[in-house]
């Protein structure tokens, strides 16, 4: 490159960064005001945003300028406070910041070699985790882009172990002829772990389904039950933290039925896992160290910017040999333990971690307590508020950050309620079905929320709640 050109990259750079900057902060600085829900239509995006490929170059702060202005009206407000959708943590101040240095240092975060700082990065936060979130100390962690690939991560690595332990190399002679492996499942598990086990050559219809109780959990006396019916390698999934309640398997005695029959014990946790970084609501998770692998988000409860999944094993080699892969370029550093492309199931990655590292710190142990206990503090007054409306009845326990709303003991009342509430723009949530009838979905993931915000959003629920005319 000319000299010539080599300033004006960097020209360009610093004015596609100073213009990103300022669109950043405008949005950041709106984000409690907007509109939850996007005011666009996909036809008004698609003309805002589409064309015919251009013919040639665009100055870069005009780009990200013009994508900013088009993009906006269809961005939906998740990192505010009262987006209250699936289950969507924000972006704390600390992590987004890091998450862009992530991008401005473009590091791959495949190997050591390739990236010093993120590999120790990675080894720290994840250290950090294991403690926080109460798991063995010797756990394997894996920085993935979901929990959805986090059970994948440590599914993975369960099919491995179990397989070897039957005199079966997985990874080489791959699962045809291999023997069979059982995976018993609650009735309410998530879909991502379904997914996740057809990942690993488990179909959905070989599942063996265990019934689960009013709130969700698996019964752990129809496991015992179950597992005494099964033979061979099998692997067990729990859960913690139920999308629709939020309630948690009981572990201890999943646990305990587990080891007996030698079953691997799996637990999803994408945001209940985070029960076990608080005092006051670790008893929920109550057994959950003796399970042999975790899955959980960092883009839920966290709060980290997506996409941001963790998986745990507390079977290191087995999480290794399932995940690891050799070539001859990609070089390994002599004694540094840790490559962190030997734990995910990808090469190449960005370099996540250092949001995730940046969230701890600034954060530190009880500010990630603070926060979880806040937000189910604020699920419990969202709760309160509501049920004080005898039309409206609250379907689960709010044990957690989730609440379940049914309006007039009515599916179409409740979906137009929903449809209400989302037309105003005030706050955002969406529907479930839940043992068989409809019912509003609240779950309390943000940072940000108070009291005032949660307050505002019960009140657009029960004026969407009213009677029609
Ligand atoms: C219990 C549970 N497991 C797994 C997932 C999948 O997480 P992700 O979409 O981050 O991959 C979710 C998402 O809501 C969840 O609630």
């Amino acid at each position: 490159m000319a000299e010539e050109d080599a300033h004006r990259a960097l020209t360009d750079a610093d004015a596609a960064l100073a213009r990103a900057f300022q669109r950043a902060r405008e949005y950041v600085a709106g984000r409690a005001d907007r509109a939850v829900w996007a005011s666009a239509t996909a036809q008004t995006l698609r003309d805002a945003l589409g064309g015919p490929l251009p013919d040639g170059p665009t100055a870069p702060d005009t780009v990200v300028n013009q994508l900013a202005a088009a993009a906006g009206p269809g961005l939906v407000t998740t990192t505010g406070p009262r987006y209250f959708g699936f289950v969507t943590g924000g972006a704390l101040p600390a992590a987004m910041a890091a998450d862009w240095l992530a991008s401005a240092w473009d590091q791959n975060a495949a190997l050591f070699v390739m990236s010093p700082a993120a590999a120790v990065v990675e080894e720290i936060a994840g250290a950090w985790l294991v403690e926080l979130l109460g798991l063995p100390s010797t756990a394997s962690v894996a920085f993935t882009t979901g929990c959805h690939m986090a059970n994948f991560t440590a599914l993975a690595a369960a099919r491995h172990e179990l397989l070897r332990r039957a005199g079966w190399d997985v990874e080489a002679r791959g699962l045809q002829g291999a023997p069979p492996l059982t995976v018993i499942v609650g009735d309410e598990v998530h879909v991502s772990v379904v997914g996740a086990l057809r990942l690993v050559g488990v179909g959905s219809q070989t599942l063996v389904r265990v019934p689960a109780d009013d709130q969700g959990r698996m019964r752990a006396d129809a496991l015992t039950s179950v597992l005494a019916r099964v033979d061979g390698p099998t692997i067990v999934c729990a859960q913690a933290g139920n999308v629709n309640t939020g309630a948690f398997d009981p572990f201890d005695a999943i646990a305990d039925t587990c080891a007996r029959r030698g079953a691997w014990l799996h637990v999803d946790g994408a945001f209940g896992l985070w029960a076990g970084a608080s005092d006051a609501l670790r008893h929920h998770v109550r057994g959950v160290a003796r399970a042999d692998s975790w899955a959980t988000d960092a883009h839920k409860w966290l709060n980290v910017p997506y996409d941001s999944g963790l998986a745990f094993t507390a079977h290191p080699e087995a999480h290794r040999a399932a995940m690891s892969m050799d070539a001859a370029y990609l070089v390994r550093s002599v004694g540094e333990p840790r490559e962190p492309m030997d734990w995910t199931p990808e090469s190449s990655r960005r370099a996540r971690g250092f949001a995730v590292y940046a969230t701890l710190r600034s954060l530190g142990r009880r500010g990630v307590a603070d926060m979880i206990e806040r937000c189910c503090a604020l699920a419990r007054r969202f709760a309160d508020r509501l049920r004080a409306d005898p039309s409206i009845a609250i379907l689960n326990d709010v044990v957690l950050n989730q609440v379940l709303v049914r309006v007039a003991d009515s599916d179409q009342r409740t979906a137009e309620a929903i449809r209400r509430v989302q037309d105003e723009r005030v706050c955002w949530l969406g529907g479930t079905t839940w043992h068989g009838v409809h019912a509003m979905r609240i779950s309390v993931s943000n940072w940000s929320t108070t009291e005032a915000d949660v307050d505002r959003s019960a009140d657009a629920i029960l004026r969407a709640a009213l009677p029609r005319g």
